[in-house]
């Protein structure tokens, strides 16, 4: 609530600005949501045994105990959605698509075998269940309820042909029962079911930056979410600004909760020796979550604590991974991660510009610590934000002094990822510490347009979609040649010429080499350049929008980058002004109207461009990167999702 004010303000200078971050009110729906399980011993936790003991379960199911398979997501919109234009129709099921994708190419299960078929509440349909062990139909269901009609998840009706059958039996001892409703059909093939409903709900109305919410109303006798409901909101998708991109990060991120990514199931995780597959065993870990030594609530499970441990680099061996600790409930916790550790990562509780954002190992290690999933690592992208930095990164006590990745007050830098200008600011889910967010306007080096809005002339500033942000005090001499010139981020060419290595170009200089962790001078200017270590040229994964763009197009040809230690070394010829350029002069009014509307109108429109860009003219991109070694040592990533109807 601290953030009232911001709203506010916000809201009466410019009425229409839409807000630069999205904030998720999952905790608060799924605390509201009574889940549904198996009629038989509710979870199947209550049964396991001991920690360790590992004794192995009866094989009950064949099929259940198979290979891991990816998770079959299946989309159902209910009879009583809203009738949606075409056109949102069309954005909406293309980012939910795409999401989905992505999350069953990361996500394995042991799938349900033929249809899945969601459970009735007893608690709903039956009036008194028969409860003496020495009769027939003990624990049987007695008397309907009169005004039971259906099952709902989350306000949404439950088609019966989703549901088992139910059945009362009206005597004790008599063993046929009264059908109440038959056993539906079932949907085949599909491992979760999501409700997609598209309505203008309070939440929505309450909440202007939120997209979309979601909870999961079914589980399985281990736990394991069967089924939810997404609501998307009616408004924003009316919106153009919302791009496209936001909605597949907006998808994804509610799907990780829904999946199992929440404060309510943590203590349901369990341990599944999935990689032995000919027997599942599962034991429960206990306690997954604690408080550290600051009193902040983590998540130690064991393959986060290695994420972890991997992540910062530190051998610490109770490193956990810190839960936000703004937004929480009564109970102190969060299904986020805390942002001062984890900034960047798809499960923090800010949804930023889509392109900043990132499905990293860590939460990925979280979803394979739930026990019903096995992760595809090799898919993960690097979250950058504090690797290497040691067990006490992002803490109170250390954040305050300046970093490669915090900063002090008010100053001018470049955000973390160097693909924009940076503003070191704080929110409020950074308790006080100061990070580097991209400016509310024209601050993304890699596009072309910014470079006319001036104030660069003077910094030998370029722009360009291999432009990248440089921290630097660079002047001409001619120019106020008295004056000390504060640093700032600026925009300059860079190119590959290995790992951490690389050159850059300013306006009318050579290529140079800018060696990782010094400062460099130019000739013809006065000042220094401050090139970055361990940014740039290290991550074949990032790259900005429009390169990605091309990253996922080239993706289709086959190239072998496997990670991000795999840059290449040669080739490193600098790319020029490349082609999603064309896109943008086509749309540059609007863009610079967009700038002054927003940085996030400015996203949505360039962002449509790319897609359109992209739509238009993969063939032109492939030939194109393909002659472009240096260009996929840098930017080729590892998520290249195929898109649908392309
Ligand atoms: C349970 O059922 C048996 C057999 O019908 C009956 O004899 C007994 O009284 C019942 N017990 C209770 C507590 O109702
Ligand atoms: C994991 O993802 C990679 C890259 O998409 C793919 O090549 C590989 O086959 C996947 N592995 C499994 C086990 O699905
Ligand atoms: C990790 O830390 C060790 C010692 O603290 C250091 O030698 C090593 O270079 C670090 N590795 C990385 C990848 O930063
Ligand atoms: C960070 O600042 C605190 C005081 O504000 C100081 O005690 C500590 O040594 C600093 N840490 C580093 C790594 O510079
Ligand atoms: C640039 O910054 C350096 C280091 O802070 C300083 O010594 C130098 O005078 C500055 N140059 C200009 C032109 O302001
Ligand atoms: C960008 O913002 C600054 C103030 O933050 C403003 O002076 C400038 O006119 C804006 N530029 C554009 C192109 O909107
Ligand atoms: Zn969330």
């Amino acid at each position: 609530m601290h953030f009232a004010p911001f709203v506010c303000i916000g809201i009466l200078l410019l009425p229409w600005f839409p807000c630069t971050w999205e904030k998720c009110i999952f905790d608060q729906v799924q605390r509201s949501i009574k889940v549904v399980s198996p009629p038989s011993g509710q979870y199947a936790s209550a049964h396991w045994p001991l920690p360790r003991q590992r004794p192995k379960r009866a094989e009950k199911n064949a099929e259940s105990m198979a290979v891991p398979q990816p998770i079959r997501i299946k989309v159902w919109i209910p009879s009583e959605s809203p009738a949606l234009s075409d056109w949102e129709r069309e954005r909406l099921m293309t980012a939910v698509d795409e999401a989905v994708s992505e999350v069953s190419s990361l996500l394995s299960v042991r799938r349900v075998p033929d249809s899945l078929l969601l459970n009735r509440d007893i608690n709903k349909y039956c009036k008194f269940i028969w409860r003496n062990s020495s009769t027939v139909n003990n624990m049987k269901c007695g008397r309907a309820k009169e005004n039971y009609r259906f099952e709902s998840c989350f306000g949404v009706n439950i088609p019966d042909e989703h549901l088992n059958g139910c059945a009362v039996y009206p005597h004790p001892e008599h063993p046929v029962p009264t059908v109440l409703r038959p056993e539906g059909t079932g949907v085949p093939d599909t491992d979760f079911l999501l409700y997609v409903f598209t309505h203008s709900t309070d939440k929505c109305k309450a909440e202007s930056s939120i997209l979309a919410y979601a909870a999961h109303c079914q589980a399985d006798s281990e736990g394991r979410p069967l089924a939810g409901t997404m609501v998307i909101c009616r408004e924003p998708l009316r919106m153009e600004r919302y791009t496209h991109e936001r909605y597949v990060q907006t998808v994804i991120h509610e799907l990780f909760h829904v999946l199992g990514f929440s404060k309510e199931l943590f203590s349901r995780w369990k341990d599944c020796s999935l990689s032995s597959q000919a027997v599942v065993d599962c034991w429960p870990y206990g306690q997954v979550i604690s408080t550290d030594e600051m009193g902040q609530f983590r998540l130690y499970s064991p393959t986060v604590i290695r994420a972890m441990q991997k992540h910062l680099n530190s051998t610490h061996d109770d490193l956990g991974a810190p839960l936000e600790n703004k937004d929480v409930g009564s109970d102190g916790l969060s299904s986020h991660w805390e942002a001062r550790v984890l900034q960047g990562s798809i499960m923090a509780a800010l949804l930023v510009e889509p392109s900043l954002i990132r499905i990293d190992p860590i939460t990925l290690a979280a979803l394979q610590d739930t026990g019903w999933y096995s992760v595809n690592f090799s898919r993960a992208q690097s979250l950058v934000w504090g690797e290497g930095e040691g067990s006490q990164f992002g803490s109170l006590s250390t954040c305050h002094n300046s970093s490669t990745f915090f900063c002090t007050d008010s100053a001018l830098g470049c955000h973390y990822l160097h693909f924009h200008k940076g503003e070191c600011l704080t929110d409020p889910y950074l308790d006080g510490c100061h990070v580097f967010k991209p400016l509310a306007n024209t601050s993304e080096c890699w596009i072309k347009e910014n470079e006319r809005s001036g104030m660069n002339e003077e910094s030998g500033e370029i722009y360009g979609s291999d432009s990248r942000c440089f921290i630097s005090n660079l002047t001409r001499p001619n120019h106020s040649p008295s004056s000390h010139v504060s640093a700032a981020g600026h925009c300059y060419r860079h190119r590959c010429t290995g790992r951490n290595k690389y050159q850059i170009q300013v306006k009318d200089s050579d290529w140079l080499d800018c060696p990782a962790g010094k400062s460099v001078e130019v000739s013809g200017y006065q000042g220094f350049i401050f090139c970055p270590d361990n940014r740039l040229c290290k991550y074949s994964d990032l790259a900005p929008p429009t390169s990605r763009q091309k990253a996922d197009n080239l993706l289709n040809i086959s190239i072998s980058i496997k990670s991000d230690h795999d840059v290449k070394e040669k080739d490193a010829s600098p790319h020029h002004n490349l082609v999603p350029l064309s896109s943008v002069t086509v749309s540059k009014p609007e863009i610079i109207v967009a700038a002054v509307l927003s940085i996030m109108g400015a996203f949505s429109l360039l962002s449509a461009a790319a897609l359109i860009y992209r739509k238009c003219s993969s063939a032109r991109v492939r030939v194109h990167a393909a002659n472009e070694p240096p260009y996929r040592s840098q930017f080729q990533g590892t998520d290249g999702k195929t898109k649908h109807g392309q």
